[in-house]
């Protein structure tokens, strides 16, 4: 079994676009300029963003972090949105989710100017992806295929089961990993929360993508000897071994699962910093306008 270390990779990818920012420095060019906006205080929501400002400031781009109550209007947080496309200072932003129950996610979303969209969750980002167009590709399914990539790992031909539908994660995961690419040409099934008899599907993975968000899913017995197995689940589960605590538990049972495995993912240390790696890398894209000219 070898354990993916999403860590040094991210680190890896880090220290490359911090190179490329001084190249883009010594060329007079100004320094690439991410925004993010935050709404209400959920714990994990903070954590991820503090750590997307702290990677900014790692790789020498500025940031800018917008906090707004949880009972900010709707129309309020559109405004925002609207400043921040309009602000050429600013590259690319992202508006991090869950939103409050009272705020439209997709109205939020189509707000986002799609050159600046370095989440790529807008509409005309999803439909890009799929159509081989140039786009801002999600930084999860972005960051999986990043280290399926760097470890080697073929994937023509495999089977490939993602558990988890979500627009953010699942459903570009399944796209991505079926496309005609070098991390691609799996013959995915999408699973979900209505899937029938789902050990049968898993039993038969090379590939297990679990992406559904609930702590310790995937046991050993769902596992084929010898698979792959990526683990997106970031769940804080109270504990009272920690200074915060909580702990943060994947959707994988890792102590039993892990054995089974030719390649698996830690949680912490695997997807986790390369979403961070991939939305830096999309700002770096927006900041040289490559995706859109
Ligand atoms: N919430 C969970 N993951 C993400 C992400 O990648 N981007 C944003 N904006 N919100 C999230």
């Amino acid at each position: 079994m070898q354990l993916i270390d999403g860590k040094k990779i991210s680190l890896e990818i880090q220290e490359t676009i911090a190179e490329e920012v001084k190249t883009l420095l010594a060329q007079g060019k100004k320094k690439p300029h991410l925004a993010a906006i935050l709404v209400g205080n959920d714990g994990g929501s903070e954590t991820y963003v503090a750590s997307k400002i702290k990677t900014c400031e790692n790789v020498g781009f500025n940031s800018t972090l917008l906090r707004f109550p949880s009972d900010v209007s709707e129309e309020k947080l559109l405004q925002a949105v609207e400043d921040l496309n309009n602000n050429d200072d600013v590259d690319g932003f992202i508006v991090q989710l869950p939103l409050p129950k009272h705020i439209n996610e997709h109205k939020v979303i189509e707000a986002v100017k799609p050159s600046k969209d370095v989440d790529g969750f807008h509409p005309i980002n999803m439909g890009r992806m799929v159509l081989n167009l140039p786009a801002y590709v999600s930084a999860t399914p972005y960051g999986i295929v990043q280290l399926l990539d760097r470890y080697n790992i073929e994937t023509s031909g495999k089977n490939c089961v993602v558990i988890g539908r979500s627009h953010i994660v699942g459903s570009p995961m399944s796209i991505l990993l079926a496309k005609n690419t070098k991390v691609g040409n799996c013959t995915v099934t999408l699973c979900h929360s209505k899937t029938k008899d789902l050990k049968s599907f898993t039993t038969k993975a090379d590939i297990i993508v679990c992406a559904l968000g609930s702590p310790e899913f995937l046991k050993a017995d769902m596992v084929k000897e010898g698979a792959v197995v990526i683990d997106v689940g970031t769940t804080r589960v109270a504990s009272s071994e920690t200074k915060s605590g909580f702990k943060l538990k994947g959707d994988v049972k890792f102590d039993e699962v892990a054995p089974k495995c030719s390649y698996i993912t830690p949680v912490p240390g695997g997807v986790g910093p390369m979403t961070i790696a991939s939305l830096i890398m999309n700002t770096l894209l927006a900041a040289k306008k490559e995706i859109y000219k």
